[in-house]
């Protein structure tokens, strides 16, 4: 790794021990692991701190994760979504919580691929659409925290994007040497996310590489394409990115199936409005 890489990977890394990030993730995390507390023990935990815990509720209750029934408390939310979905929820709380003042354009970009992967996965019934809806969300963390960690280098790319008309990906890799997508993945890994999410934040531009979740990067690929194409939220740049043929192919979908999905993405950006579900 050159110096220039190994320095940034370790100042995006300090992120770890800005106070927004609830330190009680790790508490939780032994807890899930050690296999001694119950769903309910586990729930209670959460709940101690419960600004977090609204937070989380109203997110997963949200038009966007279109979930089928009430979620009306964090047990519930375990039992429902599974532990690892809810750790993304609290990620994305704490660490969307950041973005939401300076970059709300953004915020609705992440929303927007939270659902149009949901609803990929729901037309092509994968078995959990959740953890689709969590991948879209989480898919460009990596921009949240060079806006957040490297303000000088941000306002350098965004210059490019401006004035030469680069795409957000190839400024960043111009002025950086990296793009927004190793920087999810590096603070993903450190943060211990599922492997299933690790992929479709490090490879939603580059679906062909993924090896392990190649079905689920499809789906978040394809949504982001959609929802830049739709014109939702603020992606960094005014282009929609290229569409892969492997990815489309892999996802195997109808005409009308695709069809389906469009329309269900009209229907809930449309009159989604200003309120990104509970932010
Ligand atoms: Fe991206
Ligand atoms: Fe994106």
């Amino acid at each position: 790794m050159s110096d220039q890489r190994a320095e940034a990977r370790k100042k995006i890394q300090l992120l770890k021990n800005l106070p927004t990030l609830p330190g009680m993730l790790e508490q939780i995390s032994r807890a899930v692991d050690s296999k001694r507390f119950t769903v309910a023990d586990i729930g209670k935990l959460i709940s101690r701190d419960q600004v977090l815990s609204a937070k989380v509720l109203k997110l997963a209750n949200s038009a966007f994760f279109g979930f089928s029934r009430k979620v009306g408390s964090l047990t519930q939310a375990l039992m429902l979504l599974g532990f690892d979905v809810v750790k993304g929820l609290i990620l994305t709380s704490s660490v969307f919580e950041m973005m939401k003042e300076r970059d709300m354009g953004l915020w609705e970009h992440s929303m927007g691929v939270a659902t149009a992967s949901g609803l990929i996965a729901q037309a092509i019934k994968l078995p959990d659409a959740e953890e689709a809806s969590l991948a879209g969300l989480l898919h460009d963390l990596g921009k949240v925290v060079l806006r957040a960690q490297m303000d000088e280098d941000m306002q350098s790319i965004v210059e490019l994007v401006e004035v030469e008309g680069l795409s957000i990906r190839q400024a960043e890799a111009e002025v950086l040497g990296f793009d927004h997508s190793l920087v999810g993945q590096w603070l993903a890994e450190s943060w211990k996310l599922p492997q299933e999410l690790i992929e479709p934040i490090r490879w939603h531009h580059q679906p062909g590489e993924a090896r392990q979740n190649p079905l689920l990067t499809a789906v978040v690929h394809l949504a982001d394409i959609m929802v830049r194409g739709y014109g939702y939220g603020d992606g960094g740049d005014p282009w929609v990115p290229a569409l892969d043929r492997g990815a489309l192919q892999l996802l195997n979908l109808t005409p009308q199936k695709l069809e389906r999905v469009v329309d269900g993405i009209c229907q809930k950006l449309a009159g989604a409005g200003g309120d990104m579900g509970g932010q």
